[in-house]
């Protein structure tokens, strides 16, 4: 890391060269299109066709010397900039014109900011104060200084709710005042001005050092003099200039010339350090938008931190022009450069970049007013300016405002959920997305009254930890664990869908849309019973939701956090979860079995590079002749497969019971089904081969260099995922030794998860299959499934409690293929029945 000290030269400052000014539309750079893969080459040279991309400039404004600061009030309609001459201009956004400047500081105005009222603005500068003006007055109310020598002031925020500022400086150190609680002063001896320094005092662009009177003619001091007390500072806050601050009602996060972004803890005494986040290169803008920090760092790089699980979640970077400024929609992100402004959009990946000022960018913000969104810069080209954001760039406004528990509120936020592109194969694309989700999650389970946290996965998606409270009672009440997950299978061609898979949409009674069945529907039906249900009073159970973010990719990391976050989970007594579909479409199911997976890759790779079949072919072993040789001996040439104890130990009798459950699903069921089928399903291990990829360009002329194929095994719960996993790598390894072939190869295990066989006879499944019949004034069919959920044996087994799996859709559902929905009925279905059954549900220790 490179720690930046104090000393160091200072981008913020040295602005002191004109530009010419211009006031044409702005000039685009173009970039040459590339596919998109992963996230270095997305930081190269993306383009989008689409010229609404550039916000349109509404207005610029020229001044003699660099703007340095900006600070927009919305709702007044005006827009203070802070000059390096020392000057704060007032302009008017309406009419465009420049009302007046205010007059107080003694060298440049580096940093604003306001009141949430907008009575109050607030400046810092390089002579060292802090100003505190009345906008209604126009009037410096305040004057704030410290007798330790600061310098410059870069940073600054204002707390309303503590009625306190807190500013970083040149020196290292953060300070802060209340300002109703400070006794003001009437002697300006102590201010910064009356003193020397050999070291801060420069002279400014002007060339003097600018001397202002404190005092009015009649004498009276022209502002409050509030000295800050030795004990409202925090010397060396960081190891570096502190650069940068953002404020959220008792939150402060400061970024650092030392490369630290740190997290402070405010209250009425001052505040303390939570945590810090290292973000390599010095810290010089932030800005937080939803959960999200980003971070503009001197050497171009921008860092994006998930504040709920304080992961840094992306690097981008490549610009090499330190970002100045910065500022962000909920789509996209606005980086001030020396090369001008940088437009990043997410999920799109796309990049703008465009002259938004001659030279650096040193502000941006956005602001909205009147329905648009505006960002607005300020340049060391002496100007500022306004542009208008396309509203698609705007982002939607997905703030969760559900405090009604009824089915048109059900449907409305699964709407809500299902347009989170929470694709977790995808996290290049998706990460934001995935992690929006999870925030309004929890934003959700809070408005409910449930306890709600995130809890971080190790390089995934976190996990949503939700706790609805039962009534209190004498008896142990009963605790019963749901599980889901948010995440999503991608669904990227969008033109064998017939509506945007991210934009829910309602048609003949299904709900259509990536997610709706696979799992974003049904966990929300949970979570709406259990609302209801507290709502009502007659939440007797507590209810713990969790629900994951991975389970497409596998589940990775679900079992490391349940396991560290154990204790919140606490004591469960049931397993439940809806992420199964009914065998038809008309005869509810309960599920009581899943196989698990083995899911691993197959590569072979020779040490030659890429060549030409016409060139080279004959000369050596080829790795896809050996990759497809050594994949047919998986299986005999009629598809059984060859591995060592592949289909042991499995009871081949079936139990009267299963006798029975098979014949009821055969004769009732509306699909044309043999119980010969339904038991390679769900009884027996399968193996499947899903592609093969070759290095190179993929051409028919070229010899790939390495070849790699996915497989997957389903295995069923007599089987051990070890065993056949190392019987699996031992036949491969073994088959591939008898080739002879001077190419190496590498078994990878992408993931793996074990099968689930529950207890049909259980009270959880009675107490369900009750409640189905009544719904649907039908019995349930008792099925087993073929697919896998990786989560629910090993919560089975942490828990100590048994699982029981409801399914919510029809055999119709499409999950994970174009098209997928949900009939609404379905859903409130699932629903109702939830609600009684989390109701009847007892405590397993009054079980007999
Ligand atoms: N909902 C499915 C599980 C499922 C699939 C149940 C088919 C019933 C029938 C789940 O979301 C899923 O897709 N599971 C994956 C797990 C894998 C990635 C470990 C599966 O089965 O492929
Ligand atoms: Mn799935």
């Amino acid at each position: 890391m490179t720690s930046k000290n104090a000393l160091d030269d200072n981008p913020l400052v040295e602005h002191t060269r004109r530009l010419p000014l211009k006031n044409s539309l702005p000039t685009r750079k173009s970039y040459s299109p590339s596919p998109q893969r992963s996230i270095s080459e997305l930081n190269t040279n993306i383009t989008t066709e689409d010229d609404e991309c550039i916000p349109k400039l509404i207005h610029r404004w020229n001044h003699k010397y660099s703007i340095l600061s900006t600070i927009a009030f919305p709702n007044s309609g005006l827009l203070f900039c802070g000059t390096q001459d020392h000057q704060i201009l007032v302009l008017d956004m309406v009419t465009f014109e420049k009302k007046q400047s205010l007059i107080g500081h003694t060298g440049s105005v580096l940093c604003l900011t306001k009141s949430a009222d907008e009575k109050y603005l607030f400046s810092g500068g390089s002579d060292s104060l802090v100003k505190v003006w009345d906008v209604t007055q126009m009037k410096e109310t305040h004057t704030i200084y410290s007798l330790v020598d600061i310098g410059d002031i870069f940073s600054l925020a204002w707390s309303s709710s503590l009625n306190t500022i807190y500013f970083g400086a040149q020196n290292a150190s953060i300070l802060f005042v209340h300002l109703l609680q400070s006794i003001p002063k009437d002697d300006p001896s102590g201010l910064p001005s009356q003193r020397f320094d050999k070291f801060f005092d420069s002279k400014g662009p002007t060339g003097d050092v600018h001397p202002l009177s404190h005092r009015k003619n009649n004498g009276e001091l022209k502002s409050r003099l509030i000295e800050i007390p030795s004990s409202n500072i925090i010397p060396y806050a960081h190891n570096g200039f502190v650069y940068s601050m953002e404020i959220n009602d008792r939150t402060l996060i400061t970024g650092g010339g030392d490369g630290e972004v740190k997290i402070w803890d405010l209250n009425s005494r001052g505040l303390t350090l939570v945590k810090s986040l290292d973000n390599d290169e010095s810290v010089l803008s932030l800005t937080r938008n939803e959960s999200f920090l980003y971070c503009g760092l001197s050497d171009g790089q921008l860092k994006v931190w998930d504040l709920n699980t304080y992961q840094q979640i992306r690097s981008i970077g490549s610009d090499t022009n330190a970002i100045m400024s910065i500022a962000a929609t909920s789509s996209c992100i606005y980086k001030g450069t020396s090369n001008g402004v940088i437009k990043w959009k997410f999920g799109k990946e796309c990049k703008e970049l465009w002259d938004a000022h001659q030279g650096s960018v040193l502000s941006s913000e956005i602001c909205y007013r009147k329905g648009k969104a505006l960002l607005i810069t300020g340049g060391n080209d002496a100007s500022v300016a306004i542009w208008e954001i396309p509203t698609d760039d705007n982002g939607p406004l997905r703030r969760a405002s559900i405090a009604a528990v009824d089915n048109d509120s059900l449907l409305k936020t699964l709407g809500q959920i299902v347009s989170f592109k929470t694709v977790s194969k995808k996290p290049e694309y998706f990460i934001d997305e995935s992690r929006r989700c999870a925030a309004f999650l929890t934003k959700l389970f809070n408005q409910f009254g449930a306890d709600s946290e995130i809890i971080p996965v190790e390089n995934g998606n976190p996990i949503v930890y939700g706790c609805f409270k039962g009534k209190e009672s004498n008896k142990k009440i009963p605790r019963i664990l749901w599980y889901g997950h948010y995440d999503v299978i991608e669904a990227d061609d969008t033109s064998a869908w017939n509506y945007d898979p991210f934009k829910i949409t309602a048609t003949d009674g299904y709900l259509y849309g990536r997610g709706v069945s696979d799992n974003k529907g049904p966990i929300l039906a949970a979570i709406y019973a259990v609302a209801e249900l507290l709502q009502t009073g007659d939440l007797n159970a507590d209810i713990v939701f969790l629900i994951e973010g991975e389970e497409e990719c596998g589940s990775f990391g679900f079992q490391d956090a349940v396991q560290r976050n154990h204790e919140i989970i606490g004591d469960i007594d049931w397993v439940l979860l809806s992420n199964s579909y009914w065998l038809d479409e008309n005869i509810p199911c309960l599920n009581y079995g899943l196989r698990g997976v083995i899911s691993a890759s197959v590569e072979i790779n020779s040490d030659k590079p890429d060549r030409h079949s016409g060139v080279d072919g004959g000369v050596s072993r080829e790795p896809t002749i050996d990759l497809v040789n050594l994949l047919s001996t998986l299986t005999t040439k009629n598809g059984t497969v060859q591995i060592p104890n592949f289909y042991e130990p499995i009871q081949q009798q079936l139990t009267p019971e299963e006798q029975r459950l098979y014949k009821e699903i055969t004769t009732k069921a509306d699909i044309n089904i043999s119980r010969e089928t339904l038991l390679a399903k769900w009884k027996y291990p399968s193996l499947s081969i899903h592609k093969i990829e070759v290095s190179g360009p993929n051409n028919n002329t070229v010899i790939p260099r390495s070849s790699k194929a996915s497989v997957s095994i389903r295995i069923v719960p007599e089987q051990n995922v070890e065993e056949i996993k190392t019987s699996f790598i031992n036949y491969l390894e073994s088959s591939f030794k008898d080739f002879d072939s001077d190419n190496q190869l590498k078994i990878k295990i992408v993931h793996e998860s074990e099968p689930w066989l529950g207890d049909p006879t259980n009270s959880a499944f009675k107490i369900l299959s009750k409640a189905v019949s009544e719904e649907w004034g039908i019995e349930p069919l008792y099925i087993r499934e073929g697919g896998s959920i990786p989560s629910v044996r090993f919560l089975e087994k942490i828990c100590k409690a048994p699982a029981a799996q409801i399914p919510c859709g029809q055999s119709t559902d499409n999950a994970h293929l174009n098209n997928e929905k949900l009939r609404v009925t379905n859903l409130y279905a699932l629903r109702r029945i939830l609600k009684k059954a989390f109701k009847e549900l007892p405590s397993r220790s009054t079980l007999a």
